[in-house]
């Protein structure tokens, strides 16, 4: 890695509307919650208020979900053994929390309508394996569909919202995932608003991740409904899907906050289909998106390699911070080099130099291009967890911070500039 002279130079400020609509809008939200806890801002539904719904995930939501690693293949047993592998692995205390059992948990409904979980695979209920995790610091996730059946055909959430709902709250259900098949000819907004209040009208208070895989544009209207959409379809674990769903996610940067996050889908790292370059690749750019980190794999037995990627908490940092403004390329060299920055709470911009090609190249930063104003920061590299040192961007051509970026590869920064940061409100 290649430095520049330090010139001792001015003031560092945050630049351009991309900020100062964020600020503006962290303002907005301290207001809001400052106004709610005065108790004047209790929503309809019952329940809990707006200012809780932003408390739900006032950083995007962490955890494990069996979908991408085992599909159907769930059991008590495993649910288990994922809850006590994340506190083995150190995960639970980088801030994984939510363990999530998707699809095919439900088999059938009662006479009174009521949902039953597989008696086979959850011999012991529900309510028994919600205790398990809660004892062990974690939080409890479900799924369900809003049509009549889920993606994989078995019951659906329609005409029974309420029901299940109350169904969850009682079982201890924290997290809820809620699918989009068989319901072509429903409206999302107002069929995933049901699920909104039907969960404030038991008073437990439950994530709503919403899964209509970006078809009927969540980003415009699911911000006040749930704490994160999905906006692709379902991530593969392939180096092409990554890129897609990236990309696709990338687009609505503008949508996410406090409380509310785009979701390009859960992790796959560990999956064994990308290489451990890739995977990085992923993780880190999905902290810059802001992405709910919903790890995928197998956490019993991971090699150190996986282990160290998920549980790197530097960049996990990054993905969590409170300012929560989803990064986004600010420059596209148009040969396969990318950067992208995401302004952090404490003044100092998260900067990932992205690789898309299959050879390595040289690439560099400039502090405008990143929104900073010249002069001397100082750079650490959230992989290698190293001091890169303190390197000037005077405004000149030289003055450029060059790196090498392996293929397929991140290199991924905090920059932090030396002038005063601009104090948070
Ligand atoms: C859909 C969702 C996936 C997963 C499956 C389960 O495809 O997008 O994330 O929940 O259904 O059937």
């Amino acid at each position: 890695m290649t430095g520049s002279p330090s010139v001792a130079l001015g003031m560092r400020k945050l630049a351009g509307p991309w900020y100062l609509m964020k600020w503006l809008a962290l303002l907005a939200a301290l207001a809001l919650q400052a106004t709610c806890s005065a108790g004047s801002g209790t929503d309809h539904g019952g329940g809990f208020s707006s200012s809780q719904a932003v408390e739900l995930a006032p950083t995007p939501p962490m955890g494990f979900n069996t979908w991408n690693r085992f599909g159907c293949d769930v059991s008590d047993g495993l649910v288990r053994e994922m809850a006590d592998a994340i506190v083995a692995s150190g995960m639970r205390d980088v801030g994984y929390e939510y363990v999530v059992i998707d699809d095919c948990w439900q088999v059938d409904r009662d006479d009174e309508g009521g949902i039953i979980p597989d008696p086979e695979r959850f011999p012991s209920g529900m309510r028994s394996l919600a205790d398990y995790i809660h004892e062990r610091g974690l939080k409890f996730g479900l799924y369900t569909d809003v049509g009549p059946k889920t993606c994989q055909g078995r019951p659906g959430s329609l005409g029974y919202e309420l029901e299940d709902a109350r169904t969850y709250a009682q079982w201890g259900v924290d997290y809820l995932k809620v699918d989009w098949c068989h319901a072509d000819s429903l409206v999302a907004p107002t069929h995933y608003a049901r699920f909104r209040d039907a969960v404030r009208a038991t008073g437990r208070p439950m994530v709503l991740s919403i899964c209509e895989w970006g078809r009927n544009r969540p980003w415009e209207w699911a911000q006040d409904v749930g704490q994160l959409w999905r906006t692709t379809s379902d991530i593969q674990d392939s180096w092409e899907s990554l890129l897609w769903n990236l990309d696709a996610n990338e687009r609505h940067h503008e949508a996410a906050g406090p409380g509310h996050w785009n979701d390009p889908d859960m992790l796959e790292v560990g999956n064994g289909g990308m290489t451990t370059e890739e995977y990085r690749t992923h993780f880190s750019l999905w902290a810059m998106m802001a992405a709910p980190l919903m790890a995928g794999n197998d956490l019993r037995g991971m090699t150190d390699e996986v282990r160290g990627i998920l549980t790197n908490a530097e960049v996990i940092a990054v993905d969590q911070d409170p300012l929560g403004v989803q990064g986004r390329v600010v420059l596209d060299r148009g040969y396969g080099i990318q950067v992208w920055a995401k302004p952090l709470s404490d003044g100092s911009m998260a900067v990932a130099v992205f690789n898309r090609r299959a050879d390595p190249m040289d690439a560099y930063v400039r502090w405008a291009d990143v929104g900073l104003e010249p002069g001397p920061a100082i750079l650490r590299d959230l992989w290698s967890h190293q001091e890169l040192g303190t390197h000037t961007d005077s405004g000149s051509y030289e003055d450029r911070y060059t790196t090498r970026v392996p293929p397929h590869g991140v290199v991924m920064l905090r920059i932090t500039p030396e002038s005063p940061a601009i104090p948070l409100p």
